[in-house]
């Protein structure tokens, strides 16, 4: 079945973002100290990121925001930005601490690959990208087009680099729209299953690769995935799938669609931004950068990866990499291979905080 052209606010285009910017929500500076105060307040040099709970962060206008970019990201253009958040006030810890805040208030944190982070300091690390197992969040590199692996994403930045490191955004339905009018007879290619690594960050119940189409279907909701990289990766494990020309062809279309100007939405995440996007509807990249000799002037985000409580019902072929399809389950994540008892735990009593399915039942 294709897809017909998607009326929907996730559908649009770079000149829809510019014209109509009620994706980019500005705090004030009453909420930007209740953000102080909270931190100040609940951090605890004694306690590790799993052991806080929602409710040691007295916040209340800051929800009022974060409610309101979260609804913009769930059923609207699927991207948001918040600027404004106290970074001069705060150490990198502390903002660490803010970030985790947020993410307490919208959902349960996802592990994020082998180490089992459930936050991640997006900084160079000196990885290389293109291999089996290169992660682009610990390199420098300009990064492909991809989804990450949960409902949604937040990015909140506490150093930018020197130049480079643009963030760029794509609605995956706008690519699938080009294709379908340009292209016509490659767009049944996005909608055949196909490999994608999990860059040997599997779980040990977990195989090397998922089975996935790049859109897919539930409920007439239309879900995207795509990560060339990790496609390109797969092609070389052992007993993958292989792509025919045909359909390589078609993947490389549709990857140059979603980088074209009109398409991609480019944009500098300053010191105090967080960004949040649906990962269902939203493909998104960086430039690459370069970083500050000084080590406390590198650049450094913080990425968070959420299961919101309402989230929908996923698409079957998304349970090998989510783990659970139902809607407002908790989902997502890389559980890599230090996950634990304690890991369970904080999901369990997170998702119990979010009056959500239990994690333990997944
Ligand atoms: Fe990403």
């Amino acid at each position: 079945m294709v897809l017909n052209s998607l009326k929907h606010p996730s559908n649009w285009r770079v000149a829809d973002l510019e014209r109509d910017q009620r994706w980019i929500f500005r705090i004030d500076a009453g909420t930007r100290q209740e953000m102080i105060d909270a931190v100040l307040k609940a951090e605890d040099p004694n306690k590790s990121l799993l052991d806080y709970r929602r409710a040691d962060f007295a916040l209340s206008k800051t929800l009022v925001t974060l409610g309101a970019a979260l609804e913009e990201v769930k059923r609207g253009l699927g991207v948001a930005l918040i600027k404004g958040l106290p970074r001069q006030e705060l150490t990198a810890k502390q903002f660490e601490i803010l970030t985790w805040s947020l993410g307490l208030y919208s959902g349960v944190p996802r592990p994020q690959g082998k180490d089992t982070h459930y936050i991640s300091a997006v900084k160079d690390a000196g990885m290389t990208y293109r291999t089996g197992t290169g992660r682009g969040y610990s390199s420098s590199a300009e990064l492909d087009f991809h989804t990450d692996s949960s409902d949604v994403v937040f990015l909140s930045c506490f150093n930018q680099a020197v130049s480079g490191g643009k963030t760029i955004v794509s609605s995956s339905m706008a690519g699938h729209d080009a294709m379908a009018r340009e292209y016509p007879e490659q767009l049944k290619w996005l909608y055949e299953p196909l490999a994608f690594s999990r860059q040997g960050e599997g779980a040990p119940d977990e195989g090397p690769y998922v089975m996935q189409p790049v859109f897919s279907q539930q409920q007439g909701k239309w879900f995207g995935r795509w990560n060339w990289n990790r496609v390109r990766s797969a092609q070389k494990i052992e007993g993958a799938p292989q792509l025919c020309a045909e359909q390589y062809a078609a993947l490389e279309q549709f990857d140059q669609i979603v980088r074209r100007p009109d398409i991609a939405f480019e944009m500098w995440l300053e010191a105090g931004d967080v960004q949040i996007v649906n990962s269902h509807v939203t493909l998104h990249s960086r430039t690459e950068f370069q970083d500050h000799e000084d080590p406390a002037l590198k650049r450094l985000l913080y990425r968070l990866w959420i299961a919101p409580p309402d989230s929908d019902v996923l698409p079957e072929c998304w349970r090998d990499l989510y783990r659970a399809c139902e809607a407002g389950s908790v989902r997502g994540g890389i559980r890599g291979f230090s996950y634990d008892e304690r890991c369970a735990q904080f999901e369990a009593r997170q998702a119990q905080d979010c009056a959500m399915r239990d994690a333990a039942a997944h």
